[in-house]
């Protein structure tokens, strides 16, 4: 857990909501790696839920990926059953590349080709 730790400090970039003092919502992504950045994580407060707060997030992601760090995409994982969070991906134009049991993974190839 102190290794998961430091390396999410070390390596991770993070995109966050506030409001005043409060944190919303948070992505987490490993974008220094290429050709495909990594989101580990998209969390959003229940009571801020469904004011776009995710989607606005995630696009700050996908906008670093593609044109600061200059990669290919982003992949995640997400459970088949989490509606709420693939239909926000779907929504941003990821699509279902892999299944493994009951956790999708999902591709964004910023140049439109899926590989
Ligand atoms: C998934 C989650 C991050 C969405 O956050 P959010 O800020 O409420 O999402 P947004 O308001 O930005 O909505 C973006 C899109 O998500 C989808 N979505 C959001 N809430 C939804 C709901 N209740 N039912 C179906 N789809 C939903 C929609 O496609 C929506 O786009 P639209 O408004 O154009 O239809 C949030 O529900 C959450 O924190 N869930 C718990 C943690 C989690 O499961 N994270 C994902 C791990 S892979």
């Amino acid at each position: 857990m102190v290794d998961y730790a430091q390396k999410i400090t070390v390596n991770a970039c993070t995109f966050e909501a506030w409001e005043g003092e409060g944190l919303l919502g948070v992505v987490s992504a490993y974008l220094n790696r290429t050709p495909y950045g990594f989101i580990t994580d998209v969390s959003v407060k229940p009571e801020s839920k469904g004011k776009g707060i995710a989607k606005n997030l995630v696009r700050n992601c996908i906008d670093a990926a593609q044109n600061e760090y200059g990669l290919c995409g982003l992949k995640l994982e997400v459970y088949l059953e989490n509606r709420q969070a693939l239909n926000l991906y779907k929504t941003l134009g990821f699509i279902v590349h892999s299944k493994r049991d009951q956790v999708l993974e999902m591709i964004l190839n910023f140049r439109g080709e899926s590989k």
